[in-house]
């Protein structure tokens, strides 16, 4: 039986080739080979535990090291031949290898398995995903916050139900996208803390019987430590799970104050206006000007689900250990990956770059009767009405001023007290936008010494959020 047939690193017990066929459906070698860089990290830490352990001599274990070192360029340069036979990124550089450096090649492999091979290089990829997202999370929540810091005497009209409902600023509107922001950071923080461990030396389900040390392997790759359970290590991926949850709910932030720009640069509200870069036009009415990339940004949500919605589906009902169906993780991922990196770059800019038309929005504001919970709390409080009548009084305020073709903040003093006895004269000021907004004072309203309050501790933690990504 020595005649083997197969040409496969793993083809000791076949005798025919494998089918074309079989090798299209088979192989990840066309997506995973985006793992390159963390293939090679892994085997080059690896070989040298393996030096330090007794295993691999000192000159073994050099050209090793060099050798992945040029097959990382062939690749930087594009010059490494990929073979779709070769299956993976994982067998693809190891046969490299050991083209280039011979027999050493061959003893790479020992004490590992592709099994805990591709689980170290997806989580490795994984966590400078969530890094860089953190990272951009950053320069968002900047942003927001420097557009806070300049509008909080912006006043314009907060919607329930996209119907005008009480007056606040736009700072406190942005604020309130920071939040969301901050807690999207927290959330990858969080997932970067928990999968911070090294599946490597897992092997292929049960550990192994050569005296490894996962301890430094963990360390040189930059881990809190190794995983604790072999077989756990190769088979999970929540790791993965937790990064495409992480980014759906970026996504749904981002969609929601996408949304907010496409209505906000209609001409129905013109709060805003996109910059000409951000912006497309038709080609068919030439005066259209189109907000395509808030729209997009809104749309790009879908896959960004559809992906955490797919691995799920995967990964339900796996029985331990490593499945072939785990290696339907990775494109998934890569598109999320993709979609939020690029969604965060452009969602900045736009923000940075749009103009924000102060005086419609304060107009916006006399439409709609916004001060009318403030008449009610006005006669609550300095008249003794319950707040049932309060609420129906003003509720008759609200359909005299309508009757005028006026909003209720137009009312004057005379027309105000002639809608019921029981309004003093002095309850007109409560009509007054401004005073509406800032009597909303309670910790974490629309006042502006409120949103202050915000906008300083938003500020504090993002001090503190940059420092800890840079140490
Ligand atoms: N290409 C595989 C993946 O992405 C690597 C692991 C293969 N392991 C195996 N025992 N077939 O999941």
């Amino acid at each position: 039986m020595q005649n083997t047939k197969s040409n496969k690193l793993w083809g000791g017990r076949f005798h025919k080739e494998t089918s074309q066929l079989l090798e299209e459906f088979n192989a990840s070698l066309p997506f995973d080979k985006r793992l390159y860089k963390q293939d090679i990290l892994g085997s080059k830490i690896h070989a040298k535990m393996l030096h330090k352990c007794g295993i691999l001599t000192n000159d073994e274990m050099q050209s090793i090291c060099v050798g992945l070192e040029q097959i990382e360029q062939e690749i930087q340069e594009d010059r490494f031949i990929f073979t779709l036979s070769d299956e993976d990124i994982h067998m693809a550089i190891e046969k490299r290898l050991t083209q280039i450096i011979g027999e050493a090649g061959k003893k790479l492999h020992t004490a590992r398995s592709r099994n805990d091979q591709v689980a170290l290089d997806f989580r490795l990829f994984v966590l400078d995903c969530n890094k860089t997202l953190r990272s951009l999370c950053l320069n968002l929540i900047h942003t927001l916050l420097n557009i806070a810091q300049d509008h909080t005497k912006t006043i314009l009209p907060g919607f329930t139900h996209l119907q005008h409902a009480q007056p606040i600023n736009f700072g406190f509107l942005m604020c309130a996208y920071i939040c969301m922001f901050v807690r999207d950071f927290e959330r990858l923080e969080s997932s970067f803390k928990r999968n911070n461990y090294c599946p490597l030396g897992a092997a292929a389900l049960a550990g192994t019987p050569y005296n490894t040390d996962r301890f430094y392997t963990a360390k040189a790759l930059g881990f809190i430590a190794p995983t604790l359970n072999a077989i756990d290590s190769v088979s999970d991926r929540d790791f993965a799970l937790d990064f495409l949850y992480d980014c759906s709910l970026i996504a749904i932030h981002v969609s929601r104050l996408a949304e907010e720009l496409v209505l906000w640069s209609s001409y129905e509200f013109k709060f805003i206006t996109l910059s000409d870069a951000y912006s497309t036009g038709s080609s068919i009415m030439p005066q259209k000007k189109n907000p395509d990339i808030p729209e997009l940004l809104r749309g790009k949500s879908g896959r960004v689900f559809g992906n955490l919605f797919a691995l799920l589906a995967v990964m339900k009902g796996l029985p331990l250990a490593y499945n072939k169906d785990t290696q339907e993780d990775k494109e998934g991922v890569f598109d999320t990956f993709d979609t939020l990196e690029i969604s965060l770059r452009i969602l900045n800019d736009l923000l940075k770059t749009m103009e924000i038309h102060t005086n419609n929005m304060l107009q916006a504001c006399k439409k709609g009767h916004l001060s009318a919970t403030d008449l009610a709390d006005f006669l609550v409080t300095n008249c003794d009405i319950p707040f049932r009548e309060a609420h129906h009084i003003t509720g008759e305020a609200v359909a005299y001023a309508e009757s005028l073709g006026k909003d209720l903040s137009e009312l004057s003093i005379e027309e105000l007290c002639r809608i019921n006895p029981k309004i003093p004269k002095q309850a007109h000021k409560a009509l007054d936008l401004f005073a509406s907004m800032e009597a909303r004072n309670s910790y974490g309203g629309t006042s502006q010494q409120a949103t202050l309050i915000q906008i300083q501790s938003l500020q504090a933690w993002l001090q503190t959020a940059k420092a800890s990504m840079e140490y």
